[in-house]
């Protein structure tokens, strides 16, 4: 069997699985995505079928997805309403299908898959051009049906995922969400030039940004994962932003460590899901937005003094209380609007490590396929 095993290791890059592999190809996977669509320092997504002009007179946004990819979306819904002042309604492709939406042709439909083949997506994607809407597809995989059917195609360049649980496919999701708020906003004449270049410049910096936050975090987050593999229950909690990322972060640990695990916006707590606190409880609180720390670290206080064990992911430079935190996981101070792309990282690591601790299968977990291309 040493052959097998030589031959599956050179798979995995030397790897002991194929998520902690993907999950250091994230800066390059960046790189690829971002750099062509850059043109003199200003995003240009011409290549992608998209003109100024497309995105000048569009009335409402819909983003329409499955999983993960419907996460990406969540962050994206944030970005564009805030750059670009056009309402963005984020919504799960089985339920939007079904509950007969209101879609125009000065709407635009942005369906987000990775291997643009999910069911739920594609009829999405027919719905919406019988109705006459724009279509957008944010894809992974070339040449897949919802790219080849949509009018407007943005290719992520994550190259091939194989773990069933998402990281890179995700994080460049987010790069594009950027890109496309970027573009949208300039192209909408709610930004100016220099606003868009200055915005731009750092969705190009990040690269570097998430490997050190990848050679930061890794060793505190297998520590911490430690903690959390007798939990029976963990909650997520975070709020803007940080909210639209946590769902990710609960869904990444729930499919491979097979504890349950939800996402809670910080300030929703009191209304129900306090009773829920019990003694030694993990509650993983994302507090990167500054403008918001102050009402998180409230909220986390709030759980602490009822038994919970915090763990808190927050930039260097945060003011949190020791107190507060049971645990902190620091990542690198960059503009608020971009830390998603960062904070990202712990959470990945913590459900890799999770999940591996437990001895689970990392890259198959039990129930899940990579592609559902069923309804
Ligand atoms: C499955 C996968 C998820 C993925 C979702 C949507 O559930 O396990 O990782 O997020 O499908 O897939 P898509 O290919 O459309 O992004």
């Amino acid at each position: 069997h040493t052959a097998d095993w030589d031959e599956d290791s050179a798979e995995k890059g030397g790897y002991p699985h194929f998520m902690i592999k993907e999950i250091h190809e994230q800066p390059t996977a960046v790189k690829t995505t971002v750099t062509p669509r850059i043109e003199d320092g200003l995003p240009d997504l011409s290549e992608c079928g998209i003109t100024p002009e497309a995105l000048k007179n569009v009335n409402n946004i819909f983003i329409v997805a499955c999983g993960t990819a419907m996460h990406a979306g969540m962050v994206g819904k944030y970005v564009i309403e805030k750059l670009a002042r056009v309402s963005v309604t984020v919504d799960i492709a089985s339920e939007f299908r079904y509950r007969d939406p209101l879609l125009g042709k000065d709407d635009l439909v942005v369906i987000i898959s990775q291997s643009g083949e999910t069911a739920d997506s594609k009829a999405v994607l027919s719905l919406a051009k019988e109705m006459g809407a724009k279509t957008l597809a944010v894809v992974n995989v070339k040449g897949s049906s919802i790219a080849r059917e949509a009018d407007m195609v943005i290719y992520t360049h994550a190259g091939p995922e194989i773990a069933v649980a998402s990281t890179k496919a995700y994080m460049v999701q987010l790069a594009v969400m950027y890109l496309l708020a970027f573009e949208m906003a300039f192209a909408g004449g709610r930004i100016d030039e220099e606003k868009c270049r200055k915005l731009t410049s750092q969705l190009t910096a990040m690269p570097d940004i998430i490997q050190e936050t990848i050679e930061k975090t890794l060793d505190v987050c297998q520590y911490i994962s430690t903690k959390l593999i007798t939990a029976d229950s963990l909650l997520y909690i975070g709020r803007g932003l940080d909210y639209a990322l946590s769902m990710e972060g609960s869904l990444k640990l729930k499919e491979i460590s097979y504890i349950h695990s939800e996402s809670y916006a910080a300030g929703e707590l009191k209304h129900g899901t306090i009773s829920l606190i019990t003694d030694g409880m993990p509650v993983i609180a994302v507090a990167t937005q500054n403008t918001l720390l102050e009402k998180t670290v409230s909220n986390i206080k709030e759980v602490k003094a009822r038994g919970a064990m915090t763990i808190v992911i927050c930039d260097e430079q945060a003011d949190i209380d020791r107190e507060a935190a049971d645990y902190l996981i620091r990542v690198p101070r960059i503009s608020e609007m971009l830390m998603p792309m960062v904070a990202t990282v712990p959470m990945q690591l913590l459900a890799y490590y999770t999940s591996v601790n437990k001895g689970n299968d990392v890259d198959k977990p039990r129930n899940l396929a990579k592609s559902v291309t069923v309804e």
